[in-house]
C-alpha cells in the first residue's frame, strides 16, 4: 500500500487529489454532536493543502436513498471542516454534475472543496458493478490522484471507496495508515491477557467477530442491549428487554464454544431496570432499579449494567495487556443509564493495557462522556470496519489501495 508520505515525496503541487473521508458524523437538528471523523482527516488535509494540492473531499454521510435529500447533506460537515483548517472551504451542491465541476476547476494550489453526499447518487452504493463503475469514472474526471482516508467506510465495495482507487494513482492517507497499523497489532502477536469488551444492540451485528474472537481473546466482557439475548440463552427471564430470539441458538453454541476453549464469557451480574425506554431529548430522571440479572421482573426492560457488575468488568480489566472496546454498556446519551460505559472507559484509563477504542458509538461514548480521548491508546473512526478487520476479512477499501 502507498502512502501519503510516498505521494507527497513525489510532490502534488497543483494537482487534484481526491480525499475520500468518512465525515458520516452525527447530526442533531443540524448540528454536528461529535466532530471527531472530521478532526481525523485533518492531517491528510491539511499536508496535502501544505504541499500545494488542489484538494477535493467526498464522504458520505447517513444512509440517504440514492438521491439528493436535505436532511443528508455534508454542508454542516463541509463548515466544520473549513473552521478547524482555518479557512473557507468551497462547497458543491452535487456530486459529480456542474456544481462539482465549478467548484473544483475554481480551486487555487493549497484550496480545499468538499463535494455533496456521495450517496446522494445511487451508483455509490449499487450492487452492480457496471452501475458503481460509471459513477466512479465520472468522480475519476474531478482529479488526478486517490488519497483513501475515510477508514469507516473501507468495508463498504462502494464506487469512491473500491472502484475509483483503481482509477486513479492511488495512495493512503494518514488516518487509514495509522487505524490499519493499530489493527495489525491485535491480530499479529497480541500481548496477553487479551480483553474484549463488546457492548451495543445487536448480538448479529456482533456475531462475525465473536466466532474470530473466541480463538483470540482470554476474556469477552458483554454489555448494551445484547446482554440479554445471551442471558435469554441461559435460561433467564428478561422482562420487556431487547432481545433477538433468533440469536439465541447462536449464543449458546458460542457459550460452549468458549468453555471449552478456555475463554471467559463475562455477562453482567446486575442490570438497571425501568418499565420503558427513557426520554433522551428531555433527559428526565428515569428512577432505574437495580435488579440481579437472573432476577429481572416481568414488566421491567434491562437499560445498563449495575453496579456490581461495574465492578466486576473493572477487575476483569485490570491486569489486561491488550483491550478492544467496542459498543456502549447501556443506552449511555441518558445520564442515569451512563455509568456502565463510564465505568469500562474509566477501568481502561486505569488499566496499563494497550486499549483500543473501536469506532462509532463507544468513540463518541467516550468524547460525550468527557474523557480525554487522548489518554486512550487508539480510538478508532471505524465500528463495523475496525469489526470487520479484526474478524480476518479483506476489507474491500483496503485491497483496493493495495492493489
Ligand atoms: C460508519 O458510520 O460506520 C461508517 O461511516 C459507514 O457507514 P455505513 O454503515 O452507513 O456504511
Amino acid at each position: 500500500m502507498k502512502t501519503i508520505e510516498e505521494l507527497l515525496a513525489e510532490g502534488v503541487d497543483g494537482k487534484r487529489v481526491f480525499v475520500r473521508a468518512d465525515l458520516n458524523v452525527p447530526l442533531a437538528d443540524g448540528i454536528i454532536t461529535d466532530d471527531g471523523r472530521i478532526r481525523a482527516v485533518l492531517p491528510t488535509v491539511k499536508a496535502l493543502v501544505a504541499a500545494g494540492a488542489k484538494v477535493v473531499v467526498a464522504s458520505h454521510l447517513g444512509r440517504p436513498k440514492g438521491a439528493p435529500d436535505p436532511a443528508f447533506s455534508l454542508l454542516p460537515a463541509a463548515e466544520r471542516l473549513g473552521e478547524l483548517l482555518g479557512g473557507p472551504v468551497a462547497f458543491a451542491q452535487d456530486t459529480v454534475g456542474p456544481a462539482a465541476h465549478e467548484a473544483v476547476d475554481g480551486l487555487q494550489p493549497g484550496q480545499v472543496a468538499v463535494i455533496e453526499n456521495l450517496r446522494f447518487n445511487p451508483g455509490e452504493t449499487s450492487k452492480d458493478d457496471t452501475e458503481r463503475g460509471e459513477f466512479a469514472d465520472r468522480l475519476a474526471a474531478l482529479a488526478d490522484i486517490y488519497v483513501g482516508d475515510g477508514f469507516g467506510a473501507v468495508h463498504r465495495k462502494h464506487a469512491s471507496v473500491y472502484d475509483l482507487p483503481a482509477r486513479l494513482p492511488h495512495y493512503a492517507g494518514y488516518l487509514i495508515a495509522t487505524e490499519v497499523g493499530v489493527l495489525k497489532k491485535l491480530t499479529e502477536d497480541v500481548q496477553r491477557p487479551y480483553v474484549v469488551v463488546l457492548g451495543g444492540a445487536k448480538v448479529s451485528d456482533k456475531l462475525g467477530v465473536i466466532d474470530h474472537l473466541l480463538e483470540k481473546a482470554d476474556r469477552i466482557l458483554i454489555g448494551g442491549g445484547m446482554v440479554f439475548t445471551f442471558l435469554k440463552a441461559q435460561g433467564h427471564e428478561i422482562g420487556t428487554s431487547l432481545v433477538q430470539e433468533d440469536q439465541i441458538s447462536a449464543v449458546r453454541e458460542y457459550l460452549t464454544r468458549a468453555k471449552e476453549r478456555g475463554v471467559e464469557f463475562v455477562l453482567p451480574v446486575d442490570v438497571l431496570t425501568a418499565p420503558e425506554f427513557p426520554d433522551l431529548k428531555s433527559k428526565a430522571p428515569a428512577h432505574p432499579n437495580t435488579v440481579a440479572a437472573d432476577a429481572m421482573p416481568d414488566d421491567q426492560m434491562g437499560l445498563d449494567i449495575g453496579p456490581e457488575s461495574r465492578k466486576l468488568y473493572a477487575s476483569k480489566l485490570a491486569d489486561a495487556a491488550t483491550v478492544f472496546w467496542n459498543g456502549p454498556m447501556g443506552v449511555f446519551e441518558h445520564p442515569d443509564y451512563a455509568e456502565g460505559t463510564k465505568a469500562v472507559a474509566q477501568a481502561l484509563l486505569d488499566s496499563r493495557a494497550f486499549t483500543v477504542v473501536g469506532g462509532g458509538d463507544s468513540a463518541a461514548a467516550v468524547r460525550i462522556l468527557g474523557f480525554d480521548e487522548q489518554a486512550f491508546g487508539h480510538i478508532s473512526t471505524g465500528g463495523g470496519a475496525s469489526l470487520e478487520y479484526l474478524e480476518g476479512k479483506t476489507l474491500p477499501g483496503l485491497a483496493a489501495l493495495e492493489n
